[in-house]
């Protein structure tokens, strides 16, 4: 009853130098120079034609939806005790023979690539180049994890219990990466898993639940170690959060859904990665081309729907009061190309939902004393398609400085001193990512000692953390309960109980 949608039309596999090159030169207008005959300009453009007409009617994963919906308390539990058993058996095994299952799991992702970016682009609104890498963060996730499991057999002196199953909440806008890193961290660790996805995105957990649940199913994990499920958020959905069989829940989204889930029920064992309200520092010293570059990049990519996302600038001294920084970070912003990940020219794709709430507010209404430098403007009738906005003017203490917006609009603050700008962010009560740009190594220190986040970024973008070279995860309200960064040994031992008593028997 717990299988999922086989058959996933997935396209012809290609190769990975194609894909690369297509994705490094996505405007068809820099072919124009190249001529037509030359076979690897017309192996990218076969490519790049096939992979948005897939994406412009794809239908990938809407069976495996339909397949996992739960209506009843009655099948909840029925999946819940089930994957419970599983997770006595699988912690049984040795951490050595789970990782060598997760590796396995890493290949069948490399495997399904196409049809997972397909998927993220059909249904999340992810640019084509936005959603590879995120396949290959789980990947990365998958093998990294793959031997972090190994290491758990070396633990000496401790008795390690793994949790039987977790929870995994994972968020609509890392449809991929984000529910594939908490699946294959409870999988390493030695629990079993229910993910259920995120409405927006449920079509991508689908898909990607199935290729991890092939993987383990060819490499003999026990029969329901991982279930695919999608209830209601309503009484049901807070029956699966309070459910007693439910050990450890993993969430990543807004704040307000952890404290949700702690409302629900007060002691419940939560990792949760939450929300951010980031920004990027520019002192003088710093390389500004690189800085107009990252503030782009990280402030409007997947349209700025990443809880990473700068969503403030702060212009330090000269740099406030010069013309070049802003005029050159406006005519990036301004030429930007808007549209939706099945036209190969765009470069921001739609917001996820039509635009409304905060988030409307954000794309429409001014603070005192802001004005728009590049205003955004809704551009179709979907009310998802909407062109970047910067608003100068930001003032400490309003509500731009301090709400997460979470869409493609970023602000700009000024600060006399470094002191100052790092002060303004700090004010913030989120902690999520923080980035500077500066060449000068004193400014660099200070920086490191006072900013508080979780994440720190120097003379680079603040997205897309890089599994394996750092963990990922917030300080302050960007994190709740554990709290422990995802991709590191000390995730894996938040998702079990460890006891230095020798085991009873
Ligand atoms: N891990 C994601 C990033 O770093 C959220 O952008």
């Amino acid at each position: 009853p717990l299988s999922l949608p086989g058959g996933l039309d997935a396209p012809a596999p290609h190769r990975v130098a194609d894909r690369y090159a297509a994705v490094e030169r996505p405007h068809p207008g820099h072919f124009e120079n190249t001529p037509d005959s030359d076979p690897s300009v017309a192996a990218v453009r076969e490519w790049g034609a096939g992979i948005h007409a897939r994406v412009a009617s794809s239908t990938l994963g809407e069976r495996g939806v339909q397949q996992a919906r739960l209506t009843s308390t009655d099948q909840l539990t029925t999946v819940l005790d089930r994957v419970r058993t599983a997770g006595g058996t699988w912690a049984g095994w040795s951490g050595a023979a789970r990782g060598a299952v997760l590796h396995a799991v890493g290949d069948a992702l490399e495997a399904n690539r196409a049809a997972l970016v397909e998927v993220m682009a059909a249904e999340a609104g992810k640019t084509i180049d936005q959603a590879d890498p995120e396949v290959s963060e789980a990947i990365d996730f998958a093998h990294f994890y793959g031997e972090l499991a190994a290491q758990l057999d070396e633990v000496d002196g401790a008795t390690y219990t793994p949790a039987a199953l977790t929870l995994v909440t994972p968020p609509w806008n890392f449809p991929v990466a984000i529910p594939a890193g908490s699946t294959l961290a409870a999988l390493a660790a030695g629990s079993a898993v229910v993910l259920k996805p995120a409405p927006p995105a449920e079509r991508c957990g689908a898909v990607l639940a199935s290729v991890i649940e092939t993987a383990l199913d060819a490499h003999g994990a026990p029969a329901d170690l991982l279930a695919f499920v999608q209830v209601a958020e309503d009484e049901l959905g807070k029956e699966l959060i309070t459910a007693p069989q439910v050990d450890r829940v993993i969430l990543t989204g807004a704040y307000e859904t952890a404290e949700l889930f702690r409302s629900f029920r007060p002691d419940l064992p939560l990792l949760a990665e939450t929300s951010g309200k980031n920004a990027i520092i520019v002192t003088p010293s710093a390389d500004l081309d690189l800085a107009v570059k990252d503030v782009v990049a990280s402030a409007f990519g997947h349209a700025g729907q990443k809880c990473s996302a700068a969503s403030l600038v702060v212009l330090v001294g000269s740099v406030a009061r010069s013309r070049r920084f802003r005029s050159q970070l406006l005519d990036a912003v301004s030429s930007l190309t808007v549209g939706y990940p099945s036209d190969p020219t765009t470069q921001m794709g739609p917001v996820i939902e039509p635009a409304a709430g905060k988030l409307l507010e954000g794309l429409t209404t001014l603070g005192a004393g802001e004005q728009w430098a590049v205003t955004p403007k809704r551009l179709d009738d979907t009310g998802r398609l909407w062109s970047p906005g910067v608003r100068g003017g930001v003032r400490r203490g309003s509500a731009f400085h301090r709400t997460e917006y979470f869409g493609p609009i970023l602000g700009i603050m000024t600060a006399s001193t470094l002191d100052e700008a790092i002060d303004i962010v700090n004010e913030v009560d989120y902690g999520l990512t923080s980035g500077l740009h500066s060449l000068d190594p004193a400014e660099i220190g200070t920086w490191l000692d006072r900013i508080q986040a979780g994440n720190l970024y120097v003379n680079r973008g603040i997205t897309g953390a890089i599994v394996r070279r750092q963990p990922f995860g917030g300080w302050k309200k960007s994190a709740v309960g554990a709290g422990t960064k995802a991709g590191g040994l000390n995730y894996l031992l938040g998702l079990g109980s460890w006891s230095t008593a020798p085991a009873q028997t």
